[in-house]
């Protein structure tokens, strides 16, 4: 079986209801969290994207018992630090930064070595922005100097609690710290940049100690820890971060109308919504509900001609960080020029994004002006394809392929597009979704 796609048309209009795969952010945080938890918990609608497998096979691993039909999941926490697992185990992350970076969090006190691995694409990024703070719960983590995977870890016995200011906006460090927390007696306090928030909703749902103050475009946050909680139930709602490509392809093309069910739209995620809206996108959130602190909704979407481009608000950024690729599409086929800025962190993820994003554009015949961290975007809303373009050595980004499976159903031409079994990491039902709604995909 080839693995690249081909798509030669462009979609047609279409009016639909779909649900998209479970929220990935959360669905890791729920099986972490469960995992520390006394007693069994259950989720529902678990997706079976590759990033949660990764995340069970590191538990089961560690010691943890995981019954997992379908959607359905059942893990048995044994208490905070509950692991039972031989010395030197190896466990991998594959391509999840938040597996890795979160299960690191939870190991500052585990009494035996455990190396933490990644795939090819994991194994490029910085871990010292968690083995920083770690280390400071008192972990010993080696090689002492390392940035990338594989590390091994030896938790402490003295655990201490820490102060900590995380300056980048990064949910994952964040998080990493909070979930490190849970080991130290006493209280630790965080400073951390906005981020997604759902670690925190998870904590005040679990009735884990924590206390959370605003201050400006910052959160106080102060962790009681060594406090053992008791195991909890979860449905999983929709991920908003794959919910964007449908959305994108639905503004993009003619006469179509799409409503994406059940989705999570926690005001933390849904940058892009904001800034499509700004963009004169007109998406409407419909039949709002708080389910455990998050906000559930419909996602209400038509096709629309006029878009207008964007100076993007880089308070925006960290809410929208995972959609900025779909984001530039849009910006693409808008009238005017769009600036985004104070956007380096693109460049760290799963493929250099910021970089790859401009190299796509480009070959669609988009200009660009791409600095370290900020790019322009010259829209021309005639955007119209008829040549061939071939996408590939993007270092099997999930995002990067499903942003150019969109492009090729909304502007034309003759595209090849690699690595299609890349979408397994976060979106396993991406191309039964297209295919429903009519994208000839071969
Ligand atoms: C995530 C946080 C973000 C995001 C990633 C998921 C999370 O990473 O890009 O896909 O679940 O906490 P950073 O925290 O590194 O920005």
């Amino acid at each position: 079986m080839p693995n690249f796609v081909v798509i030669n048309n462009k979609i047609n209009p279409y009016n639909k209801k779909i649900f998209v795969d479970g929220d990935k952010s959360i669905s890791i945080r729920w099986a972490l969290l469960a995992s520390q938890a006394i007693g069994k918990s259950k989720a529902l609608n678990l997706p079976a994207s590759e990033d949660i497998s990764s995340t069970i096979s590191c538990l089961k691993k560690l010691g943890i018992k995981v019954i997992k039909k379908n959607e359905r999941c059942e893990i048995y926490g044994n208490g905070i630090n509950g692991f039972k697992y031989k010395d030197n185990i190896t466990i991998d992350a594959g391509n999840s930064g938040t597996c890795g970076r979160l299960i690191l969090g939870l190991l500052v006190a585990a009494k035996k070595k455990v190396r933490l691995i990644g795939d090819e694409s994991l194994s490029t990024r910085d871990f010292s922005r968690v083995t920083l703070p770690l280390r400071k719960f008192g972990a010993r983590i080696l090689p002492p100097n390392k940035q990338n995977l594989p590390i091994s870890i030896i938790g402490s016995s003295f655990t201490k609690p820490i102060n900590y200011i995380e300056k980048i906006g990064s949910a994952q460090c964040k998080s990493s710290v909070m979930l490190a927390a849970l080991n130290a007696p006493g209280k630790t306090i965080i400073k951390a940049k906005k981020s997604r928030n759902h670690t925190e909703l998870f904590f005040k749902n679990i009735k884990i100690p924590i206390k959370i103050k605003k201050i400006g475009a910052y959160d106080l946050i102060e962790i009681e820890g060594k406090k053992n909680f008791n195991s909890f139930d979860y449905n999983i709602p929709g991920d908003i971060s794959s919910s964007a490509f449908f959305i994108v392809l639905t503004l993009m093309s003619k006469n179509s109308k799409l409503i994406i069910k059940n989705v999570n739209v926690n005001p933390t995620r849904i940058g892009c919504i904001n800034i499509l809206n700004k963009m004169r996108a007109g998406i409407k959130i419909r039949n709002k509900k708080n389910y455990k602190g998050e906000v559930l909704g419909d996602i209400y979407v038509k096709s629309k001609k006029k878009l207008k481009a964007i100076n993007c608000p880089t308070n925006l950024n960290s809410s929208a960080i995972d959609e900025f690729l779909i984001i530039f599409l849009v910006a693409s086929k808008a009238t005017g020029v769009s600036s985004f800025k104070n956007i380096s962190e693109l460049n760290k993820k799963e493929s250099p994004r910021l970089k790859i994003a401009s190299k796509i554009l480009n070959k669609i015949g988009i200009k660009t002006n791409l600095l370290s961290d900020s790019i322009k975007i010259y829209g021309n809303p005639n955007l119209k394809l008829s040549k061939k373009i071939i996408i590939k050595n993007f270092m099997k980004d999930h995002r990067v392929f499903m942003m150019s499976v969109i492009a090729a159903l909304c502007v034309g031409g003759e595209w090849k597009i690699y690595d299609k079994n890349c979408v397994k990491t976060s979106f396993p039902s991406f191309f039964k979704i297209a295919k429903d709604l009519g994208a000839k995909i071969i």
